[in-house]
């Protein structure tokens, strides 16, 4: 699609940053709905069994209180079709406990504080089950996946004999990698308002998929998906724990039905860690062999995630997926196997599966070269996929050579003594580490209406979403490119479901889906202003060849004459002209193997008396395809290498073994890098324009930047201090030894 390009890829400030910084971007709960009640969550306090009652006559009894709901008199909610992940419950259903903090009630009140009080005074009597919370003593009962990438493929694949070619390998490694349960911790906590019009059901709520979330609740309601409107402009960041529609909007709507109220439930931050899914803890076995040349003869990688009981539903970690592609090996065997504990329903989180996988995978390939005593890039270069060795077609686009090129570059990798502990400065240990990075291109259906009213202004709109990613921007900027006016004269309107639909923000896909649409519906305006302009027997243009005429500054221009829009739209006695576009793949995915790629480069500094581990330099270089905006691209590549390094360092959830119970549900003990623990990174935009992966040449680089950080930093440690530290986060005492 011809671009004039003089907006895409600048960078431009945000939209609505303006809007941010002011405070007059409205989040979900901030919306002023006259007449709101309040609904606060009461969570079970034992691990596995069954309620046996409630003791409600005190919390009843209490000021404001309009009602409490249990599974004695919650009634029935329906299933959705089709949607495992959808009915994540569980939703006052039934009596049973599957896990600590699971949801028992919902105390409504005419004030938060009301509820509150109140729903400290709900009482629960519980049978006491059984409570399995040891993955590691349950692996013997791992269990196969049933609706692995939701049933488009086996959740194992083999090709060649990986066992066989494992046996005849110089140079090999069978061992083991662990990563903890992570929350995502979005600063916006979940939240929903929820306003019943007799049958028709108004929610404003914190979602990645607003589309979604109108499915799921017309579902659960029997309703039609045309009587539920889901409302959520601004989104305080997702990555991952809202991209399913998760209990607590339903409850809001089911208060807001019982009350006759607007109800407004917001999750506390530690609520946040029991209500919206986690990333769950992974041991992953890995099996490499190479000859002595370093070539890999045989690959295995064996993926076991932790999951709630299977009747929530199932949630994988897709770990393995990279090692399918990333390498030319002809002998490669994956497996996914879950295993079922009582926690909470397993989800999406940043890049999932490549974050823990990769973590593994790459460490793997540095255990590798250092066996093999090769540069770790070179140990790469060896194994270097120039087609999809696992799809067994060519790539759509890859510059993972250049990547591994300008990062090493940029970082002055050629400089790195390759014993560890050599690099050192007085007391402290100098590590320099490296990992690859990939992450899919994924595109699906995205539908834009984009309109020019009379005055020339124009509004584009679509039901996506900004996670505070930047969608807003780069939108208009493609639509600014595409008409050829100015961002000024453009308003991109999103987050609300009577737009034309567009696809759920996971996956990296909003970009890659929405903006080629954005580009056509835009295309289809302009060709229908030509229309108009031939179709119009006293305007000179009669019936002459759309191809003559050009549309520019609010101008119809033909070769003797211009018009402007304005008198044109008067003249026909329209307000505005029109056209809606839906966007879908064509067959690309059929042609290539789609993914972006990234080099991962970190510096540690490891106090050699104190274990304490400091990333110092940070360099990642990315072909994310093209870029949009190179200031908001910047924001998500800093953002996810910093997600890496609370991956490497300090993250982790951490679960009681006798009750199941999750101790640090807050962010002063489940750590988080803050400023202190980020150095200044350099990001580099290895330049890849290419049309096949999308008509944009578009990526999405909101997960790539995250994957292979952690590896990164794991090899650097271990080049540090030669400790080889098998799990994430690494600690001081795993370096102390
Ligand atoms: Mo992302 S974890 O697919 O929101």
């Amino acid at each position: 699609m011809a671009m004039n390009g003089a907006m895409i890829g600048k960078p431009i400030n945000r939209i609505d940053g303006r809007l941010k910084v002011t405070g007059s971007a409205k989040y979900a709960a901030e919306f002023a709905v006259p007449g709101v009640v309040h609904a606060v969550l009461v969570e079970g306090t034992i691990g596995a069994g069954s309620i046996a009652g409630f003791d409600l006559a005190e919390a009843q009894g209490m000021p404001g209180v309009l009602a409490i709901i249990t599974p004695d008199n919650a009634g029935k909610l329906e299933s959705p079709k089709n949607m495992p992940q959808a009915v994540a419950g569980p939703l006052l259903q039934n009596h049973d406990i599957l896990y600590n903090g699971q949801h028992v009630a919902v105390v409504v009140a005419e004030t938060l504080q009301q509820a509150q009080a109140a729903g400290a005074r709900v009482r629960v009597h519980y049978n006491n089950g059984e409570v399995a919370t040891s993955m590691d003593a349950l692996l013997g009962q791992a269990y196969v996946p049933k609706h692995f990438r939701s049933g488009q493929r086996p959740p194992d694949s083999n090709r060649g004999d990986s066992e066989g070619a494992f046996s005849t390998g110089a140079v090999k490694l069978d061992t083991t990698y662990v990563t903890p349960l992570e929350h995502h911790n979005p600063m916006e906590p979940h939240a929903t308002i929820a306003a019943w019009n007799g049958n028709k059901l108004t929610v404003w709520t914190a979602t990645q998929g607003i589309s979604g979330a109108q499915n799921t609740l017309a579902g659960q309601f029997g309703l039609d998906k045309a009587d539920v409107r889901v409302i959520d402009p601004y989104v305080g960041g997702g990555f991952g724990c809202k991209g399913n529609t998760w209990p607590p909007a339903t409850f809001a709507a089911l208060a807001a039905r019982m009350v006759r109220r607007p109800v407004k439930l917001v999750l506390s931050r530690a609520q946040m860690f029991t209500s919206n899914g986690y990333r769950p803890r992974t041991v992953q076995k890995l099996k490499l062999a190479a000859d002595n040349d370093g070539k890999l003869l045989s690959m295995r990688h064996d993926g076991f995630s932790s999951m709630s009981q299977p009747v929530l539903g199932e949630f994988v970690e897709p770990v393995a997926l990279a090692t399918e592609m990333l390498y030319a090996c002809p002998n490669v065997a994956i497996t996914h196997r879950l295993v079922a504990l009582n926690a909470p329903l397993p989800t999406y989180m940043r890049a999932p599966g490549e974050s823990s996988g990769v973590y593994a995978l790459e460490s793997a390939m540095d255990e590798m070269a250092v066996a093999l005593k090769m540069d770790p890039i070179e140990f790469r270069l060896r194994n270097y996929a120039e087609t999809d060795p696992h799809e067994n077609k060519p790539f759509a686009s890859k510059a993972l050579r250049a990547c591994y090129q300008q990062g090493a570059a940029a970082f002055g990798w050629d400089k790195r003594t390759p014993e560890p502990r050599s690099m050192r400065d007085g007391h402290v240990l100098v590590g320099w580490g490296f990992a690859t990075s990939t992450y899919p291109t994924n595109r699906q259906p995205a539908t834009v209406r984009a309109r020019m009213n009379r005055d020339g202004s124009v509004v584009v709109q679509s039901g996506t979403q900004d996670l505070g990613t930047g969608t807003y921007t780069v939108m208009t900027q493609v639509a600014a490119d595409t008409l050829g006016i100015p961002i000024q004269r453009i308003r991109f309107e999103l987050g609300d479901s009577v737009l034309p639909p567009a696809p759920v923000s996971g996956g990296s896909s909003t970009v890659p889906s929405v903006a080629p649409a954005v580009a056509a519906a835009c295309k289809g305006l302009l060709a229908k202003i030509k229309d108009l302009a031939i179709a119009d027997p006293s305007g000179g243009w009669h019936n002459q060849s759309p191809d003559v005429l050009q549309v520019r500054d609010g101008l119809v221009i033909g070769p003797d004459r211009r018009v402007s829009i304005t008198s044109l739209l008067e003249r026909h006695n329209q307000p505005f002209i029109e056209a809606t576009v839906k966007g879908a793949p064509g067959d690309e995915k059929k042609q290539y193997s789609l993914h972006a790629f990234g080099a991962q480069f970190a510096e540690v500094r490891v106090d050699a008396d104190l274990g304490t581990i400091r990333v110092t330099r940070f360099v990642g270089a990315f072909d994310g395809g093209r870029i949009l905006n190179a200031k908001t691209a910047r924001s998500q590549l800093i953002g996810g290498i910093t997600f890496g390094i609370g991956m490497a360092l300090l993250e982790e959830t951490l679960v009681d073994g006798e009750t199941g119970r999750i101790v640090n549900p807050n962010v002063s003990e489940y750590l988080m890098p803050v400023n202190a623990d980020v150095p200044d990174i350099q990001t580099i935009i290895v330049q890849n324009d290419e049309t096949r992966s999308n008509p944009l040449g578009v990526k999405g680089i909101g997960e790539l930047p995250m994957v292979g950080v952690a590896a990164a930093i794991a090899n650097a440690v271990y080049h540090a201090t030669g400790v080889r530290v098998r799990k994430v986060p690494i600690r001081i005492e795993d370096v102390l030894v």
